[in-house]
């Protein structure tokens, strides 16, 4: 089954001047278990890629399908549903809950997800155990360093057991100790089987991936793996069931 596949994706902005065309054409497969670096020059469409993979802004033309669902063409109400179970999304800025604990800020989203309290609470202990935030489960973010804000934000996306981990610049705004620790940690969840498509500014961070994929105005530039991206089966990418839970 295919982790990510976007076919002939196309995205463009309304803009005051002229329309933005972000995605022109953008083909790309990631397979389960990869872990991918997407890079290019600010402005090429990273971040619009991304976006429409985790089901928070919606391709215009083209086929979008994650963890063998196909995506593109849902609703809201769909889109809200597999963004809460099928991936984790991980921003450079964290976009943690202030005010509430460490604890909380994973738990939260695992018991919209459905799970109990309790479970939640307790898979949320393992997860900052896990992440080296044992120590600080009632402590708020603001409290945090950059470093150990990323590993919550990490720590969250990962509550539901995603398929897929996105993350957009997730050591940009930290400093090079914060950056480095990150990449090691993405790059210990890929060692056991998370797969991972992170954006990144850095030729460093890119470098700890398995797979470099480069991106040009709106279209794939240069890909490790470009002759899998464009030979797609396309009974090998979908499954026929068509509900997000
Ligand atoms: N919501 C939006 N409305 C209008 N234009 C947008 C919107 N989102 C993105 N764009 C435009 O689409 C293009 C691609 O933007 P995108 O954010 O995907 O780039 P990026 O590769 O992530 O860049 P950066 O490295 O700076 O984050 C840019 O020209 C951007 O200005
Ligand atoms: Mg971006």
């Amino acid at each position: 089954m295919t982790a990510l596949l976007a076919r002939g994706v196309r995205r463009t902005f309304e803009a005051e001047l002229a329309p933005v065309r972000a995605l022109r054409g953008v083909d790309l497969r990631v397979d389960p278990g990869e872990f991918a670096a997407l890079m290019g020059p600010s402005g090429c469409g990273k971040s619009t890629l991304l976006n429409i993979f985790a089901g928070l802004d919606r391709a215009d033309e083209g086929e979008v399908v994650v963890d063998g669902l196909v995506v593109s063409g849902r609703d809201e109400n769909w889109l809200a549903r597999f963004r809460r179970h099928h991936v984790g999304i991980v921003f450079q800025f964290f976009n943690l809950l202030e005010g509430v604990s460490a604890l909380d800020n994973i738990a939260l989203p695992a018991i919209l997800g459905g799970m109990r309290r309790r479970a939640a609470e307790s898979r949320a202990r393992d997860l900052l155990d896990l992440l080296g935030l044992g120590d600080r489960t009632e402590q708020v973010p603001s409290v945090l360093s950059g470093g150990q804000r990323q590993r919550l934000a990490i720590a969250r996306a990962l509550v539901n057991e995603p398929a897929v981990l996105l993350a957009d610049e997730p050591t940009g705004a930290l400093d090079s100790e914060g950056g480095a620790e990150i990449l090691e940690l993405f790059r210990r969840l890929h060692g056991e089987g998370q797969t991972i498509l992170m954006v990144t500014h850095s030729a460093d961070v890119a470098a700890g991936a398995s797979r470099v994929v480069r991106m040009r105005d709106g279209r794939i530039d240069g890909d490790d793996e470009a002759v899998r991206s464009a030979s797609v089966p396309a009974a090998d990418a979908f499954v026929t069931e068509d509900q997000a839970t």
